[in-house]
This record gives structure tokens, C-alpha cells and sequence, in this order.
């Protein structure tokens, strides 16, 4: 089968048409979605009506395997699918409306991420894309070679510890997000990193899950911080994602941060996502 892939004109992102995703995955298939996905980062395949959960587990297997999902309850019978759901009367703040990489400050973060349309409202809901390979490649070779010299500490606590933004005081979200004291742990990631499949560097992640450099004071390091986050999601190098019915997205945490935006009050939004797990140095 070749799958017709149609660039989203953009910093990054692509639709694949002619393919059901329901439907058997060979691993002649599955090679020529990886390499669609390593070239444009983001992919998005509408007209998926058959697939429904099932086929999004036997799809992420096929992609790498289930990543870890720390501080999300599955849905309901499954231990690999949370729901990003929010209803249609809710207030609480919108989730993930900030420009993040999935779960960086985990040792070994996912590789990437699923998301399956289940129920998209008429108007609003993008998802934004931001490409940190261009963003990087864009620098000065003075400012590479700076930042290539700097670990990044990555935390959730900002977001998921008990004081955080999802945390004791978050109430009336439908989202089944759990907080824990673990948020607090740090990891240590290289500013810059080459992607493990395509050796091309890209910033990984931004300030919200990055809480400090590594040997540079707190404040230098936030203002640095803050000065990157403008760069990393400057317009030229953002795809907007613009959600369909029956519509799977897969994004690669690697090269792309994302952040969700709202516009669609009144309104019941809800999507199943897994994680992909980390690169293991070979296709499944
Ligand atoms: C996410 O960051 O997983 C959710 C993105 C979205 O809701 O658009």
C-alpha cells in the first residue's frame, strides 16, 4: 500500500489518506507511516470511523509500545488510554494549554503520543505544533554551540505535585488527573538532543517542565528559559492542528512541543490518548 501524504503547508504536520487504520497493520505499512512521521513530525489521518480503542492499542504496539502515563487514571477497562475530556459546562482550567513535550522529566520520556478524536466540538480545540528541529536549526552557530553546552532539569511539579497547577486546589475537572508527592523528583536531559531515529538536533522541551540549567543560577536560568520558550514558538515554526470526527493525530516528542487551545465553550470535547514509548534502537 502507499499511503498519500499531504503536507500541512506549515512548520510541520501531514494528513495520510488511503489507509484504514482498523484495518491489519503490516510491517510494510507500518515502515512507511514511521518514515512520514519522522519526516513531518505530526501526522493526522482523517476518516477514521472504524477505529475505536482496540485499534488505537494494536496501533501504538505497532508504533513502539505503550509509554508510561504518570499521573492519569485509564479509561474505564484499559490500563494504556486516558481520555483528554472536558464537558461541555466545565471551568476549570483548560488542560495542557501550555507549550510542552510529553512527560520530559520522566528517565526515558515517550518517544510520542496518540490522540484519538471521540467527541471534537463544532468550533475550536486546535492543537498546536511547534517544530524544535527548525527551531534549533534556526539559531546562530554561536547561540548552538552555547546551548548545546547546557543540561536541562526537568520536573511535573510545577503541574502534577500536590501545590501544582493540576493539583489540590484543581476541582471540577472531569479529566481523571491524578497529582502525587512523586512530581517533585528532577531528571536531567541535554538542552539540545539529537533525535534518536534521525540524528537531526532539536531543542527538547521548554520552560514549564524544564525548572532549571544544570551549574546556572535560578533566575539566569528562567530568564534564558523564558527568551527560548519566545523562540522555540515563534509563528514560522508552528503547524495548527484543526481536529476532524474520526480523526487520529500522532506527534513525535522528540521534535515538536504542542499545547491545546480552547474557543469551543459549551461544548464537550473528549479524545483517547496513548503514549508511545521510548525509541529501542529498532521498528517493531
Ligand atoms: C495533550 O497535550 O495531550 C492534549 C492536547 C489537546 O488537548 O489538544
Amino acid at each position: 500500500m502507499t499511503l498519500r501524504v499531504e503536507p500541512s503547508g506549515q512548520a510541520c504536520g501531514a494528513r495520510i489518506r488511503g489507509i484504514d487504520l482498523s484495518a491489519p497493520l503490516s510491517p510494510d505499512l507500518m515502515a512507511e507511516i514511521r518514515a512520514a512521521w519522522l519526516s513531518h513530525r505530526v501526522l493526522a489521518f482523517p476518516d477514521q470511523s472504524s477505529m475505536d480503542d482496540d485499534a488505537l492499542e494494536r496501533f501504538t504496539l505497532a508504533m513502539g509500545g505503550f509509554g508510561e502515563d504518570p499521573f492519569f487514571d485509564p479509561i474505564d477497562g484499559r490500563r494504556n488510554i486516558a481520555a483528554i475530556l472536558r464537558e461541555a459546562d466545565e471551568t476549570s482550567l483548560l488542560f495542557a494549554e501550555n507549550w510542552h513535550s510529553d512527560w520530559t522529566f520522566l528517565e526515558r520520556p515517550p518517544a510520542g503520543t496518540c490522540l484519538l478524536a471521540v467527541d471534537i466540538p463544532p468550533i475550536g480545540g486546535d492543537t498546536l505544533f511547534a517544530n524544535q528541529i527548525a527551531a534549533f536549526a534556526a539559531l546562530s552557530d554561536e547561540r548552538k554551540a552555547y546551548l548545546r553546552t547546557l543540561t536541562a532539569v526537568h520536573s511535573a511539579k510545577l503541574a502534577y505535585a500536590p501545590e501544582g497547577t493540576y493539583g489540590k486546589n484543581d476541582t471540577g475537572r472531569s479529566m481523571a488527573i491524578r497529582p502525587d508527592e512523586s512530581a517533585n523528583k528532577v531528571e536531567a536531559h541535554p538542552l539540545v538532543q539529537p533525535h534518536p531515529e534521525t540524528g537531526e538536533e532539536a531543542l527538547f522541551s521548554t520552560l514549564g517542565y524544564i525548572i532549571g540549567i544544570q551549574g546556572m543560577e535560578q533566575a539566569e536560568a528562567i530568564a534564558l528559559l523564558s527568551e527560548l520558550t519566545q523562540w522555540q514558538t515563534r509563528d514560522e515554526f508552528v503547524y495548527r492542528h484543526v481536529w476532524e470526527p474520526d480523526m487520529l493525530v500522532i506527534w513525535d516528542n522528540r521534535s515538536v512541543l504542542h499545547k491545546a487551545t480552547g474557543g469551543y465553550e459549551g461544548h464537550r470535547r473528549e479524545l483517547h490518548r496513548t503514549t508511545i514509548k521510548a525509541w529501542q534502537g529498532v521498528a517493531v
